[in-house]
């Protein structure tokens, strides 16, 4: 028989009840010095962080990664070794609605991702869209407050999204991906993810690789229509959190193969595209896919405020091996995601177990609100005093040249880059006659959702760059109500 437990107080003393405060005789006011009640009431009026400024509504689970290929000619990251085995934990999200808003609403979604490797953590913080609305990260925060909502109903807004989008022509290529059928995934194990970003790999020779990243969900692919998710919306709104919970707790563990795009180094000046612009693929003709690992799930969490809520996902945690690109948007993400950990988790938010390296850190960080791990001497480099060096002995962190005037500047073109070239490869040499039929409808459906007129014009505008046929279709399916 398991040994009987009592509650105690956070101090671990017992409780004196579970279902009275104290009182003076038992119809009497309640007393100052019930420090349970009082303790029971001041954590909960505390019990919530503030909820992430996009991707609040998201849930995830924790699984290994095996790197089960030879990738060590383009990176000796430890983890990317052949035969290594890395502990791991996923985060899916949406990205515009808050933390109770249904799973459904059509929106990008989160897919990232922390791997407790020797040497620190990787974060992969990626989506289910292989490309972005934007390439300059200056436009991040007006997109985002674009698709939430406005200052004096607090409503959501099509014609707002819509001014935000015809204005920027550079989301064209998302907004078609968007309003297609993956932008509602019928499950977070029925999508893939991908780092969209261009990242940097060197080998333990110094050879340099550009990188891009595809999970390929092994559940396969599978979509909702605009019906059934506004189906689920109204009838389970968590709908994609329990399905996850769910299957892992029924030992249907959902995997992901990696795959890599890689380009030599030098390729990228002459490439056709831009191969740092987000809005962009690198079509898989000119850079097929290489198989890596697989990542499979298995294990839910127990308390998904610590494990999952406290999470913290950053871009700018790589380790030897993996390096950055001069995509101006993943820069900018390198500093915003610790920024936006520090406020809305604490200054040691890298100690709480979730976020902690299963590595030894001997970083010189010290104090700060809720630090736990202590300090030792010396506190401060370089010293004398037999305290860490910074000197790994592997390679240094992957760079790239760069000089110039500093500007204020759009990317500098290559030979095919437009804003509306590859949304039109995918409208027309992609998607089927079904496909884009639901493409039709999903975006008409949207634009009669309160778009004002002169909006309405520039957006039929916006399709038609993307493609002539299409743009006429939207515009009559809205016209025709
Ligand atoms: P390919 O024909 O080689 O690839 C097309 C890819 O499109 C597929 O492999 C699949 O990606 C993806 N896809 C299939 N159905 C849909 C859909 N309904 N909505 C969105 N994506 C879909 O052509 P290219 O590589 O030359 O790319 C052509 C277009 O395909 C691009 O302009 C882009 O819009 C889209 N695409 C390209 C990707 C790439 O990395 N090259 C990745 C995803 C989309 P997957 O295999 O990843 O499921
Ligand atoms: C979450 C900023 C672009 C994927 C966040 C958060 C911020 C942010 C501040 C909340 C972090 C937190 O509180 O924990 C930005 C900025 C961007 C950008 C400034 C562009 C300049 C992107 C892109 C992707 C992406 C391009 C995908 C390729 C994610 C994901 C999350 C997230 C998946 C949720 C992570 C989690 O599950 O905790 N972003 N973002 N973001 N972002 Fe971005």
């Amino acid at each position: 028989m398991s040994e009987k437990r009592y509650t105690t107080t956070d101090s671990g003393a017992p409780a004196g009840s579970d279902d009275h405060s104290l009182t003076v005789g038992p119809n009497g006011p309640i007393v100052l010095h019930d420090h349970y009640l009082i303790e029971q009431m001041a954590q909960f009026n505390r019990e919530r962080v503030p909820e992430r400024q996009p991707h609040a509504k998201g849930s995830g689970a924790f699984g290994t990664f095996e790197t089960t290929q030879d990738v060590s000619a383009y990176t000796c990251a430890d983890f990317l070794q052949p035969g290594r085995k890395t502990e791991m934990m996923a985060r899916f999200s949406s990205v515009a609605g808050e933390r109770g808003s249904p799973d459904t609403w059509r929106d990008p979604r989160g897919f990232a991702l922390k791997f407790y490797t020797d040497e620190g953590n990787y974060d992969m913080v990626g989506n289910n869209t292989p490309i972005f609305f934007l390439r300059d990260p200056l436009k991040f925060q007006h997109f985002i407050r674009s698709q939430k909502r406005r200052a004096d109903n607090n409503l959501r807004d099509h014609d707002m999204q819509w001014d935000f989008w015809t204005l920027s022509p550079e989301t064209a290529h998302q907004v078609t991906w968007l309003m297609g059928d993956r932008g509602t995934p019928s499950t977070w194990r029925h999508m893939n993810g991908y780092s969209s970003h261009t990242y940097l790999w060197v080998n333990a020779e110094g050879i340099k690789h550009w990188v891009k990243y595809h999970f390929k969900t092994d559940q396969g692919v599978e979509n909702l229509t605009d019906d059934e998710a506004a189906r689920y919306t109204m009838t389970d709104s968590d709908h994609y959190t329990r399905d996850l919970f769910d299957a892992i707790a029924a030992g249907d563990h959902p995997s992901w193969t990696l795959h890599v795009q890689l380009m030599p180094f030098d390729d990228a000046k002459t490439y056709r595209f831009n191969p740092f612009d987000l809005t962009k693929v690198w079509p898989h003709a000119d850079y097929p896919l290489i198989e890596v690992g697989r990542m499979t799930l298995h294990t839910n969490p127990v308390d998904h405020h610590t494990q999952i809520e406290q999470a913290a996902f950053a871009p700018s945690n790589v380790v030897p091996g993996i390096g950055f690109s001069p995509d101006k948007m993943l820069l900018g993400r390198v500093f915003s995601y610790p920024d936006a950990h520090r406020a809305r988790i604490g200054a040691n938010y890298q100690q709480i177990p979730v976020n902690r390296p299963r590595n030894q850190v001997n970083s010189y960080s010290k104090d700060g609100a809720m630090r736990v791990d202590p300090v030792s001497d010396p506190v401060y480099a370089p010293n004398s005093k037999g305290g860490p060096a910074a000197d790994y002995p592997g390679q240094p962190e992957p760079q790239w040249a760069a000089d110039g005037e500093i500007v204020r500047s759009a990317y500098e073109l290559h030979a095919e880059d437009d804003d509306w070239g590859q949304a039109g490869t995918l409208v027309r040499e992609v998607l089927d006659d079904a496909a884009r039929d639901r493409l039709v409808s999903n975006a008409a459906g949207h634009l009669r959702g309160g778009v004002s007129e002169p909006v309405l014009e520039r957006a039929f505008e916006y399709w038609r760059n993307i493609d002539a046929d299409l743009g006429s279709r939207i515009e009559a399916a809205v016209r025709a109500d």
